[in-house]
């Protein structure tokens, strides 16, 4: 897959380097390309913002930088109906059935928007021209789109195949089967007087499968009762 990411902090994606992202990477099962809004300024202090029309607090990313930025990588040889993802608290809610239909996608732009957003043209001139979505992780309000962004690289990513080493530990997470996920246990069998539940000691693969599934339904209820009425 490839992911283009425009910012105006590519030091965020350096975290990107790390771990499964960083050997996917390596790999070549994906192609990261980070670009910085400020190369495509127009001014010698690579200015990106001004004051909103009509008055109001803070600052609205101008459109121009994003125009030149964006037309670039839609324009670059391996740009493949590209879909462009703009994080924003407005916007649909990431979810791991957004992330796996994300996974099948061949080319995602990632725009970071800072201060008080972009200018909506920019938005409406990419809707027009191509795919567009607004998407947020969640009912809070961060500081930009880069933390945002790369939760849904990483999340995506761990999707392609050959990513996650043992797909199987893939079929069991939490969220996959609409459950959360049961609680897990590794040697000593015993520590600090807390014994391992006997029935995971017992070799009995198909009672320790149920045991583990009504783990998930009774965990669920608790935190997440909202994912068994879905
Ligand atoms: N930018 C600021 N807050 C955000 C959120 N909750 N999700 C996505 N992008 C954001």
């Amino acid at each position: 897959m490839r992911i283009d990411v425009v910012t105006i902090f590519p030091g965020y994606f350096d975290a990107l380097e790390l771990s499964l992202m960083g050997k996917a990477r390596d790999r070549g099962l994906i192609d990261l390309n980070v670009h910085d809004l400020r190369d495509s300024a127009l001014d010698k202090h690579r200015t990106v913002d001004d004051t909103p029309t009509g008055g109001g607090a803070g600052m609205v990313m101008t459109p121009e930088p994003w125009g030149h930025a964006l037309d670039g990588i839609l324009a670059g040889e391996d740009a493949a109906d590209p879909l462009i993802i703009f994080p924003s608290p407005a916007g649909d809610v990431f979810t791991q059935a957004m992330a796996r239909e994300l996974a099948h996608e061949s080319h995602l732009v990632f725009g970071c928007g800072r201060y008080e957003g972009i200018d909506q043209r920019v938005f409406d001139e990419y809707a027009e021209r191509g795919r567009v979505r607004l998407v947020s992780i969640g009912d809070y309000v961060l500081n930009g789109g880069e933390v945002a962004s790369i939760a849904m690289i990483e999340a995506i990513g761990r999707l392609l195949p050959g990513v996650v080493g043992n797909p199987d530990s893939l079929v069991e997470e939490s969220h996959e089967s609409g459950l959360l996920e049961y609680p897990s246990y590794t040697k000593p069998a015993e520590w600090r007087e807390r014994r391992v539940p006997d029935i995971l000691l017992s070799g009995n693969h198909a009672a320790i499968d149920k045991w583990r599934h009504e783990q998930s339904v009774e965990r669920t209820r608790r935190v997440r009762p909202d994912l068994l009425d879905d």
